[in-house]
Order: structure tokens, then C-alpha cells, then sequence
């Protein structure tokens, strides 16, 4: 089959050139150049005016796009109730957390429900992957394998077998034979999902690919990924805790702030309805506050841990595993300014247990609440939960959702809460709101 013909393509200014260039001659950005199959001239594609017509938007939208669910209750949260059929679905995630598992066991619920799928795997050997499908027993009628990494022959056999869904592991294997750029470049895994997203549009076939991220986000991973596709799941979490996350980006079809909670285990990924259960039983030492999160919109209990200790470094470590680092810099600098505490030649560590990733603002006040005992070895109060933005003048904010946080407290044996009521609403649940406004007051909270 003769070779399309390729150009390199700034992804910059958009300047073209017939070899890769390591600097840019239009704008001057270094390393933008990316190989893509050159598309056919404007004049050969242009239409006859007559066949574009414009419909009104009062007339689309009212009837809702069918979702399949997939049976993986925690999966079909995230995604938002379901997949949506035709929709191109992208899961990443660093190597080793559970990508292909839960591929996998998709696979293999959609094939329950008597729906057909093709599992193109040009990670694993067919062998290994029936290694693992019986070891976490996974092994449904419906899922038929294809060895196969050429993006061609996989529309060829999409064609041919039409299969209600396919699931790709992974697009960083995949190439296409018309772009001479190795597998995983930015190119390649570009033209490879156009290919799909044409594929799963064209014969309504639901597609699943996985995307590898790595630490560094890889150039080539999802990311240069997450405009073209419908949705973006990312799989979260640390290797060595038994919790994985899996948090929507980014969802055409739905909301795209939903979470799918899961633990690795022997028998493959399981879903855990009831996350709070992360929160181990706390020793009632210095340097622990729990909060009460927001997981899209599910609440959720976690542990914020802190540690001071003396440094014998000329500049002091500030290290934050599981929050932002900025959010660390910031409330230590609230903590000293306005409660007047100096953790001034301290290392100071904080995390989040279970491995857990938090990002909202809401943090700022168990942060504070954590950091505050244990620079004074003063314990937080047991049934205590607290959260809450601190904003540089040291006051604390509401954040959303009180009425859910303070109950999913409430249900777990928390009576006491810090965080500011919001001036609407009626968090009135059999909690006591503690008087802590500010910084200060947070402070003053401790034992
Ligand atoms: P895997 O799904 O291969 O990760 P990825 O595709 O994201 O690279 O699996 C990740 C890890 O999970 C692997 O090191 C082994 C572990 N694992 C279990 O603990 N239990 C299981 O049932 C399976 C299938 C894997
Ligand atoms: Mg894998």
C-alpha cells in the first residue's frame, strides 16, 4: 500500500516543513514539529454551498444520548452513568496502577451483558492477557482478541466484525502505518485517535483507549490527547497504597468533576461504596485532622497528617504529599502571619493517608488544623472534622456543599465541626458548629 504523504507541522504558528526541524523558522519555539498525513487540498474537499444547512438549536439536544451502563458501578459513576454509544472514552494513568485491569474487567462486564467486544492489545500478549482474565476471572464470551499495533488493520477488523465496543490497550503501541514516526510520538498517537474517533463516529463502535502518563507527564501521553476524545478518565493513586481513583477531566457527556473510588486487591480491581471506610482509626497523636472532602459530589472523610521537626538545613523543607505544595507555602504563611505560630527552622511534611489526592481549597483549614498540633503537640479534638478556605487575611471561608460534608461527618460519629456556615442554606444536622472564623481561631481549637 503506497505511503500518504506526510508533512511536519508546527504546533505552534502551524508553519510546515517536509523534514523535521528542532527550531522553528516562522515563530521560533524549539521542538513544536510533529509529523502528520497531509491532508487533501482545500479546492478537492470543499462541498456545493447547497448541502450545508445550519439546524436550529431549539430543535437538537432534546433527546438525551443513549448510555450504556457498564456494570462496574464505581466506573459508571465516574463516566457519568454510563458510556456513551459512539463516544471515544480515553483512560491514562502511570504505568502499573490498573489500567489494563480495569480495561479488563470492563471488558469482560460489557461482555456479560451480551454485548461484543474487540480488545485490541498491542501491550500484552494475548496469552498474558487470558493469564490475568482467569486469574481475576474475567473471562465472559463476548471479548475476542487481536494481537495487533497497525491502526489500519484495526479499522479493517472493526469494519469487518463490527463489534459494539473496542477497547484499545494502549494507544502509545498503536501506529499508523502513513506517518513514519516511531510508535508513542506525538504524531503518531494524534493520527491514531483521529482514526478511532472517525471509527467510533462513523460506525457508532464505543471506544475505550488507554493512554499512559508518566511522572514528568510524557510529552506523547494524554495529554496531547484529552482535546480530540469525548471523555478523560485518570486513574489516580499511589502504587503502593491498595486505593485507586479514577477522576473524569473531562466529559462531553456528563459532569466532568465525578470519581470512581476502587482497591487493587488479588481478584483484580474492586470497588469501595463507602470511602470514608479509607479513614483508619486515628491514635488520638498530635498532627492528625480529618476533613471532610468533596469527591465530585460524593463527601468523603480523609486524614490530613502533618509533622515538624527540627532542620539542620540552612533552608528548611516544606514537602506535601497529596496536596499542592503552593497550598502548603501558603497556609504555613497565613499560620504564621495571623496566628502568630513560626515554624522558622523547621522541616515541615504533610500528607494526605490512604494516598489520597486532594485538590480543593477546602483543605486549607484541616491543613492549618494539622500543621497548628503538630508545631504545638497539641491534638485536635476526636470528633472534630473541619474545612474551609483560609484566604491571606487569615479568614476562613465557606466552601461549597456544607450541607453534604457535615452530614457524611455526622454519619461517621463527628459532632463537631469547623468550618464556616455558609449565610444561606440550613446545615442543621445534630453537629455543633465550632466558633472558629480565622486562622486564630482554628488554633484555639486544640487540646
Ligand atoms: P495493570 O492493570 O497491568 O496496570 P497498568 O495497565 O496501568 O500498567 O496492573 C497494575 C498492578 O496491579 C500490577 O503490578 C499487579 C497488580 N494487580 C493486582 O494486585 N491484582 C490483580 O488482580 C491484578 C490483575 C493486578
Ligand atoms: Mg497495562
Amino acid at each position: 500500500m503506497a505511503r500518504a504523504r506526510t508533512v511536519w507541522r508546527c504546533q505552534t504558528c502551524g508553519a510546515s516543513a517536509p523534514r523535521w526541524l528542532g527550531r522553528c523558522n516562522e515563530c521560533g519555539e524549539f521542538g513544536t514539529f510533529v509529523e502528520e498525513a497531509e491532508r487533501e487540498s482545500r479546492a478537492a474537499s470543499s462541498r456545493s454551498a447547497s448541502n450545508v444547512t445550519p439546524v436550529p438549536l431549539s430543535s437538537v439536544g432534546a433527546d438525551e444520548a443513549p448510555r450504556i451502563a457498564v456494570g462496574i458501578p464505581e466506573l459508571d459513576r465516574a463516566l457519568g452513568g454510563g458510556l456513551v454509544s459512539g463516544s471515544l472514552v480515553l483512560l491514562g494513568g502511570e504505568p502499573g496502577i490498573g489500567k489494563s485491569t480495569l480495561i479488563l474487567q470492563a471488558a469482560d462486564a460489557l461482555g456479560k451483558q451480551g454485548r461484543r467486544v474487540l480488545y485490541v492489545c498491542g501491550e500484552e500478549s494475548p496469552q498474558q492477557i487470558g493469564l490475568r482474565a482467569r486469574r481475576i476471572s474475567a473471562i465472559s464470551e463476548g471479548v475476542e482478541l487481536l494481537a495487533e499495533l497497525d491502526i489500519a488493520a484495526v479499522e479493517v477488523a472493526v469494519t469487518q466484525t463490527r463489534p459494539d465496543f473496542l477497547v484499545l490497550d494502549s494507544i502509545q503501541t498503536a501506529f499508523d502505518p502513513d506517518l513514519e514516526g516511531a510508535p508513542g510520538s506525538v504524531g503518531q498517537v494524534r493520527s491514531c485517535t483521529a482514526r478511532l474517533m472517525r471509527i467510533a463516529k462513523d460506525l457508532g463502535v464505543t471506544t475505550l483507549i488507554v493512554g499512559h502518563v508518566t511522572k514528568e507527564g510524557a510529552i506523547a501521553g494524554p495529554r496531547v490527547l484529552e482535546h480530540m476524545v469525548d471523555a478523560v478518565l485518570y486513574f489516580e493513586g499511589d502504587r503502593d497504597h491498595a486505593f485507586r481513583v479514577v477522576r473524569t477531566v473531562k466529559n462531553r457527556f456528563g459532569s466532568a468533576s465525578e470519581v470512581g473510588i476502587f482497591e487493587m486487591t488479588e481478584g483484580g480491581l474492586l470497588g469501595v461504596d463507602s470511602p470514608s471506610a479509607l479513614l483508619e482509626e486515628r491514635a488520638d497523636v498530635p498532627g492528625s485532622a480529618v476533613m471532610s472532602a468533596m469527591e465530585g459530589s460524593r463527601p468523603l472523610l480523609v486524614e490530613i497528617q502533618a509533622l515538624v521537626s527540627p532542620s539542620y538545613l540552612p533552608a528548611p523543607r516544606r514537602l506535601a504529599t497529596g496536596i499542592d505544595s503552593a497550598r502548603l507555602l501558603q497556609v504555613l504563611a497565613v499560620l504564621e502571619r495571623r496566628a502568630g505560630l513560626s515554624f522558622a527552622g523547621a522541616d515541615v511534611i504533610v500528607s494526605v493517608a490512604g494516598g489520597l489526592r486532594i485538590s480543593e481549597p477546602a483543605v486549607d483549614a484541616p491543613l492549618a488544623l494539622a500543621l497548628a498540633s503538630a508545631l504545638q503537640g497539641r491534638s485536635v479534638p476526636s470528633r472534630l472534622v473541619a474545612f474551609g478556605e483560609l484566604g491571606l487575611t487569615g479568614r476562613l471561608r465557606p466552601v461549597g456543599q456544607t450541607e453534604a460534608r457535615v452530614k457524611e461527618a455526622g454519619r461517621l460519629g463527628f459532632d463537631r465541626v469547623a468550618a464556616v456556615m455558609p449565610s444561606t442554606g440550613s446545615a442543621q444536622a445534630r453537629v455543633a458548629f465550632e466558633r472558629a472564623e480565622d486562622a486564630a481561631g482554628l488554633v484555639a481549637l486544640l487540646s
